[in-house]
């Protein structure tokens, strides 16, 4: 079958390859790929600064925003032919972690965890994959293809979750929110965070296109002018755009007892000053917290799916706003000015 394959920490490297059918060692169920999503950490592999190919190999399957349909299940597998199925990334560690033996592999201690397209796994970039029927989401059947939004949606489900149970360590409820980077990840927290009743600003730098309509169209405020612009004293603060000097400069945009949670994985390798000082005691006389969240368990899947399928099917179809066919799968991986998500779409 064709596939979309790196030979990891190699910069151009991407390529389309015929690839041995799916492995029945990758799981039971298989799947006639029907979308996969394209994010920024499939840029950094293919830029050969991430990712890992499976034990003993040298190439990788790119993509791990997956969709795909069932072609064959085994019976009890609570899947049957014909069923859209979204694959979640990562494996727990084999020794088990703590967090892992507890299914909480996205809170994995040693590292040893294992993803779908990233880390010494194949991902869903081909034209059929497999999976484990316990580690296949069922998203809402009316979704169709936009249940490709699955797994970065269940990325920032879990930021919630988490900057939500820091708040909640004391009686006070959170109001006011920012959320930084007008991307998929950023504009996704946007609609969680709406849809969880708060006040929602969106910070990006982006002053036209289609970002900050897709903010305002959840009811959300957009703001294009920096930071110090954009209010002060938010209750929590999603940071979604891996930027380290606004990621920093965020804290000092927090309300007493504020979280800022970072979701943004940062590439550049940038030096800058920080008044640590100052950092440090706006943090401890106003009980403020930061807290790093990444991947997603099935809990955050199941909290992704329910979100998407009372989502306005119009406004999750404004963030696909580049698809490519398979055979133009490389293509994907450049991004265009003005993209929101680029997807792979591989049978429709
Ligand atoms: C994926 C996560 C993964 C992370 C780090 C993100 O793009 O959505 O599932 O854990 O990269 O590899
Ligand atoms: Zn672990």
């Amino acid at each position: 079958m064709l596939a979309l394959t790196v030979r990891p920490m190699e910069a151009g490297s991407a390529e389309l390859r015929r690839v041995p059918e799916p492995d029945v060692a990758d799981g039971a169920i298989l799947c006639e790929t029907v979308a996969v999503g394209i994010d920024g950490t499939d840029e950094e592999i293919a830029d050969g600064s991430y990712g890992e190919a499976p034990a003993g190999r040298e190439h990788l399957i790119l993509g791990h925003e997956s969709l795909g349909r069932v072609l064959e299940a085994p019976r009890g597998s609570g899947f049957a032919t014909g069923d859209l199925v979204v694959g979640v990334v990562r494996r727990p560690d084999p020794v088990p972690c703590e967090s892992c033996a507890a299914g909480e592999w996205d809170m994995c201690r040693n590292g040893l965890f294992t993803e779908r397209g990233i880390k010494g796994r194949d991902g869903f970039v081909s034209e059929r994959f497999r999976i484990e029927p316990e580690f296949g989401i069922r998203p809402d059947a009316t979704l169709g293809a936009l249940a490709v939004l699955t797994e970065p949606t269940s990325v920032v489900a879990k930021a919630w979750e988490h900057a939500e149970l820091v708040a909640g360590r004391a009686s006070w409820t959170p109001r006011r929110v920012l959320v930084t980077g007008a991307g998929p990840l950023g504009l996704l927290a946007a609609l969680l965070g709406v849809r969880r009743g708060y006040e929602v600003h969106v910070l990006d730098v982006v002053e036209g296109g289609r970002k900050p309509v897709l903010a305002t169209d959840l009811g959300a405020t957009y703001h294009s002018r920096g930071l110090d612009h954009a209010g002060e004293g938010f209750d929590l603060i999603i940071e979604c755009t891996g930027v380290g000097p606004l990621a920093f400069h965020a804290v000092r945009h927090l309300a007493a007892n504020g979280v800022l949670c970072l979701t943004g994985i940062s590439g550049a390798g940038r030096e800058t000053s920080l008044a640590v000082d100052d950092l440090n005691r706006d943090l401890v006389l106003g009980n403020r917290a930061v807290v790093g969240s990444v991947n997603a368990n099935r809990r955050h899947y199941e909290a992704a799916v329910r979100a998407l399928a009372e989502a306005d099917r119009g406004w999750l179809a404004r963030m696909i706003t580049r698809r490519v066919p398979l055979k133009g799968a490389l293509d994907a991986l450049d991004r265009h000015e003005d993209d929101v998500k680029t997807i792979v779409e591989v049978a429709t």
